[in-house]
């Protein structure tokens, strides 16, 4: 596994492997690695030749008050993790490497969707990951990059803005990986004390009874989303930013659930936003039949 910092480098030894003939995967993340990266990672070495991991926290993507400098990192065991899941490159730039200190320009998506669900309380979070994204598509030209549904309104964003620039990128959405005890995996469980992490486990309920009530024949998105939000107020350590029934591709509220619908929320243990989410139609359940 080679380690890289310098854009000119990951640029000679992608076109090294494309004179080959050889297709090239990209997962980009923010480092801190656990078995949800780890999944995307096998997912690209199973689909593609080679493999470029960005282990990279990029700054544009947070706003003022956000967790910038107390995002957790370690790069040598995110190192360990990738050589052992059969990456083939981490690219690991300085911030500087990335971003001029004059940069000042961004890939944005002008339609509402970055507006709704997480972009209501991070105005800015969106076109930092699009813009990000959008330099790493440009550097590493991969054939097919890998995102996870954890985070799906990013999924759904990156999509949209590979179909709008004409990346000709695949993108490939991968399914969420739980701990044993159904918590989401996340970099940012590790903000959570002993009462808060078993607090966190509320959110995965709310999940699991949202695709309970759908696989039964529940088609009213707000009964689901009323019953996943009684259930998440029953724990006195969360407090919720959002749950929302929404189109799975536009971001739109919804008032009927349907295939692609996406059924997502945020919600603060403590200090510490988590996220989760079920889509109907994949995470391997379906609709019941149940009332119409
Ligand atoms: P990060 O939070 O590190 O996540 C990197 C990728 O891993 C994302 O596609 C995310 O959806 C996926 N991922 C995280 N937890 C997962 C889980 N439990 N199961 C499945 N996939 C999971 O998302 C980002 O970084 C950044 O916004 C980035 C796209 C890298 C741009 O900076």
């Amino acid at each position: 596994m080679i380690i890289v910092t310098k854009i000119s480098d990951v640029r000679t030894q992608v076109a090294a492997w494309k004179a080959e003939g050889l297709t090239v995967g990209l997962v980009p993340t923010m480092g801190y690695l656990h078995e949800g990266h780890a999944s995307l990672v096998d997912k690209a070495v199973s689909m593609c030749d080679r493999v470029v991991v960005s282990d990279f926290v990029n700054p544009t993507q947070f706003g003022p008050g956000e967790d910038l400098e107390s995002y957790p990192r370690d790069f040598e065991r995110d190192c360990a993790l990738l050589e052992e899941h059969g990456c083939h490159m981490v690219f690991h730039p300085e911030v500087s490497e990335m971003y001029a200190p004059d940069a000042c320009t961004y890939v944005e998506i002008l339609s509402d969707m970055p507006k709704k669900l997480c972009g209501k309380t991070r105005p800015i979070h969106f076109r930092g990951v699009c813009t990000v994204v959008s330099k790493l598509f440009n550097i590493v030209m991969p054939d097919r990059a890998f995102f996870g549904q954890k985070d799906a309104q990013q999924l759904a964003i990156i999509r949209r803005m590979v179909r709008d620039m004409s990346y000709g990128i695949e993108i490939i959405g991968c399914p969420i990986v739980r701990e044993a005890d159904g918590l989401a995996k996340s970099s940012r469980n590790t903000y959570l004390n002993a009462e808060e992490r078993k607090a966190a486990l509320i959110l995965s309920k709310a999940v699991f009874l949202g695709q309970r009530m759908v696989s039964e024949g529940e088609k009213d998105a707000k009964k689901i989303v009323n019953a996943m939000t009684d259930l998440i107020q029953s724990e006195p350590l969360a407090k919720i930013d959002y749950v929302s029934a929404v189109n799975g591709t536009t971001m739109e509220d919804v008032l009927k659930i349907e295939e692609g619908t996406l059924v997502a929320m945020a919600v603060y243990i403590g200090k510490t936003r988590l996220i989760d989410n079920f889509t109907v139609g994949t995470d391997g359940f379906s609709m019941g039949e149940g009332r119409q």
